[in-house]
């Protein structure tokens, strides 16, 4: 059977983990190779992003690992001309890259309203201005993006960098969707819910007392009784990516076990 995502080329920034441990990128990018995708392994953090291609090489698929911080246009024009130069086409674009501050408007400082616009939002403006161009010329092409549920709710805790850095995310999905359907390009968002990854432990851990509280509270607070994992995510964003979804732009997918169908 041929699969998904034979003869592409998938662009993955944040293809790494916070952890040795499963997140939503290193899973993706694992996934796309699973599908038969050649995989740009992007990463601010070269260690992680090296592992995720190990682990794409170990299962005989085919990956190469590049740091780049997605936030400096430099560093993200690098990373694609440096794809390019070693596979010559990029089908896929799939922004993972999200970091999590707590805190509302009072107690959130410039310098972390300005580093968390930088990283979620501009990062993702900066890796589509770059690669829209390739996929015109290619005339198609498929983006994913990573948003959240986040995006359009209050979800428990305050964190306004957060929330309205995933709205914009949204709002640019969108745009990108109408503006370069007609060259064949897609744009898509997925939208977590609660997942159990890494990266949310640190930031949660302080707010709940103690991991496991962390876990606990987190899971209640889902219609399943338990938050998604990463392949949830990578699921989702593969159907996004691949041709099964060709009619599917503009979307935003929650993917968050019904949690968005509860009133916040
Ligand atoms: N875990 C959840 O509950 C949850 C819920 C909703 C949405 N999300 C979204 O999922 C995405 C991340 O999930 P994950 O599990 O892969 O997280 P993760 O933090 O483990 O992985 C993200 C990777 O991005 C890298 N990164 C961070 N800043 C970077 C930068 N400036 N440039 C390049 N790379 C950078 C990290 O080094 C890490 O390897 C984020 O967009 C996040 O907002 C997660």
């Amino acid at each position: 059977m041929t699969k998904r995502l034979e003869g592409r080329v998938a662009l993955v920034f944040g293809a790494g983990c916070v952890s040795d441990d499963w997140g939503n990128g290193n899973a993706t990018a694992v996934l796309y190779a699973r599908e038969g995708a050649r995989v740009i392994c992007v990463d601010r953090n070269r260690r992680a992003a090296e592992r995720t291609q190990d682990l794409i090489l170990g299962e005989g698929g085919d990956a190469i690992a590049l740091d780049a911080d997605i936030a400096v246009s430099a560093a993200v024009n690098e990373a694609v001309a440096r794809g390019i130069e070693t596979y010559g086409r990029i089908d896929i674009l799939h922004n993972n890259v999200g970091i999590l501050e707590i805190g509302g408007p009072e107690q959130t400082d410039e310098a972390t309203w300005d580093r968390v616009m930088a990283v979620n939002i501009k990062g993702f403006y900066l890796t589509c201005r770059r690669v829209l161009p390739i996929m015109t010329a290619q005339r198609g092409g498929a983006i994913v993006n990573i948003s959240s549920i986040a995006s359009n709710r209050w979800l428990g805790a305050s964190s306004v960098t957060y929330y309205a850095s995933k709205a914009a995310v949204n709002h640019l999905t969108q745009t990108i969707a109408v503006e370069y359907a007609a060259k064949g390009i897609r744009c898509n968002a997925v939208l977590p819910g609660l997942m159990n990854t890494p990266m949310v432990i640190e930031p949660y851990r302080a707010l709940y007392g103690s991991f496991d509280a962390m876990v606990a509270a987190r899971d209640a607070m889902c219609p399943t009784g338990k938050m998604g994992t990463p392949w949830d995510v990578a699921y989702a964003s593969l159907f996004l990516a691949s041709d099964e979804a060709k009619y599917v732009n503009g979307a935003l997918l929650p993917v968050d076990g019904g949690l968005s169908c509860k009133s916040a």
